[in-house]
């Protein structure tokens, strides 16, 4: 018999396509881009006849992980997971960060996704039902109306953040919501969170933007709106300028929200798992208003007491509104509570890949701008400033300023000592950059005297 070379090509293909398994690694098409980079593969399943593989781009965030068809696969170089278990499977830390036009883009194209779980099986969906139910002490959120409080600590000790740092299991690093519509915009989650079953597998989740109560149909959120009378998120405004404003939110007196709250950012936040006690924070959510309300922007979460001198917890930006300077403006509030509070702080660690950039974006222009505005001691002499000191003016913590001169290049040994040296280009990218930076948060329009939650019984 004669065989042809394509026969052969395809056969072979086709035997190593049905032979791959979950944490094989192989070169996959990332769509969107002409790359073929390293991915492990994470689920399948079959849609309609066809087989769809979940892949985790190794060297990239999780954010870029996706649904993709054989004809992405690259099963010439395939490794297949080692018997024991061992290297293969584990998950890698991001190293990359992609960049798009357009900021971090959950996917430059849509996976598709079936009508049923998006976890792909029925043993996907009854280990993720487990989890929710181990989590969920209390009822489970059946309707809209039980939303308000349902969710229950689970046992154990307190965790130092609403979200706590986990361990990933398949069902947790897979993204389980195909898309939420929040006000005005419709945004494609970035990774997993648990909503309840319920919820999973809809083309769309409605949330309300002022109360985030969630929905399954535009309809039930219509029915919702004709009765929610919020305009703005619950709280005390503590701070308006121009049409940006931020609301205090505590954690105990308004669970429901929070709750809600820690839901809709775990869908853009990978490195910390849900924690249901919000008790022990506040959440500082910023707002932009117009003739149709205050809009949730972003927000930041903030332990009462911190043993460990954080300042922030957990901090977002919506996906719309990403990359304009809202995040540097919530850091900036931040810091300006600490200095309300007369302490230094510092953010939860680990900080995400886009966290670490924001934060040392912010780091690096506060304390540029005190060095390059210090006045000259003597006729001769140089401008001194110490680090304590700038740790006082700024409310950053002192780790974090010294990391922040060593990343810019600017401390020197010189003669016994250390100096900092700021050289013309440096000050150049420096003027620049605050050039861009048009809206900043105006100490005078902060009203709030912290409280010292260390004396009260209870939060
Ligand atoms: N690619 C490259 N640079 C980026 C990107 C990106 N995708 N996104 C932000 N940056 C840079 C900006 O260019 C800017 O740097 P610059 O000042 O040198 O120009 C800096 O990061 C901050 O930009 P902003 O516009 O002020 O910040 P943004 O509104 O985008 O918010 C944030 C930053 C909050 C980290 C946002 O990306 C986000 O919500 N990410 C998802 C959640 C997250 O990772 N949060 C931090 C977790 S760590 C923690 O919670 C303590
Ligand atoms: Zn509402």
């Amino acid at each position: 018999m004669k065989v042809t070379m394509e026969e052969i090509d395809d056969s072979a293909l086709c035997d190593s396509v049905s032979s791959l398994i979950e944490g094989c690694r192989l070169p996959v098409h990332m769509s969107g881009t002409d790359d073929w980079p390293l991915a492990e593969l994470v689920s399948l399943k079959e849609e309609n006849g066809k087989k769809l593989y979940y892949v985790h781009y190794v060297d990239f965030n999780k954010r870029l992980d996706e649904w993709v068809g054989e004809e992405s696969l690259d099963t010439r170089k395939v490794h297949f997971p080692r018997r024991d278990g061992g290297s293969n499977t584990g998950v890698s830390t991001p190293k990359k960060i992609h960049i798009g036009a357009g900021g971090p883009i959950s996917r430059p194209s849509s996976p598709v996704f079936s009508n049923e779980l998006v976890n792909g099986n029925a043993v996907l969906a009854a280990a993720l039902q487990k989890r929710i139910n181990r989590k969920r002490k209390g009822p489970t959120l059946e309707n809209e109306d039980s939303q308000e409080g349902a969710l229950q600590p689970p046992q154990g000790p307190r965790q130092s953040g609403s979200m706590v740092s986990h361990n990933d299991d398949v069902v947790t690093r897979m993204k389980n919501v195909e898309m939420i519509e929040l006000g005005r915009h419709r945004i494609k989650p970035w990774y997993f969170a648990p909503y309840p079953q319920e919820m999973i597998g809809l083309p769309c989740i409605y949330i309300c933007e002022f109360c985030l109560k969630y929905c399954k149909s535009r309809k039930c959120l219509e029915r919702h709106l004709a009765k929610c009378n919020l305009r703005h998120p619950p709280g005390n405004e503590i701070y308006r300028k121009g049409n940006i404003s931020f609301f205090e939110i505590d954690g105990r007196k308004n669970k429901g929200y929070a709750q809600n709250l820690c839901l809709l950012a775990k869908l853009f936040l990978d490195h910390k798992t849900l924690y249901y006690d919000t008790d022990p924070f506040l959440f500082y959510v910023m707002t932009v208003f117009d003739n149709r309300g205050f809009h949730i922007v972003g927000y930041f979460s903030k332990e009462k007491e911190s043993t460990q001198d954080y300042n922030v917890a957990c901090i977002l930006t919506m996906p719309p509104y990403q990359r304009k300077g809202y995040g540097k403006l919530l850091i900036e509030f931040s810091y300006e509570l600490s200095k309300f509070e007369g302490k230094t702080g510092s953010p939860e660690k680990p900080l995400s890949d886009l966290g670490l950039l924001s934060y040392r974006s912010y780091w690096a222009h506060t304390i540029l701008e005190i060095l390059t505005t210090l006045p000259p001691v003597g006729d001769n002499e140089k401008p001194q400033i110490t680090i304590n000191e700038i740790c006082e003016m700024t409310s950053i913590k002192k780790e974090d300023v010294i990391s922040t001169l060593q990343n810019l290049n600017l401390i020197n040994y010189y003669k016994g000592q250390y100096i900092i040296t700021l050289n013309k280009e440096t000050m150049e990218n420096h003027h620049r950059a605050m050039e861009k930076r048009l809206v900043r948060i105006d100490p005078k329009c902060l009203h709030w005297t912290p409280k010292d939650w260390g004396k009260r019984a209870k939060w």
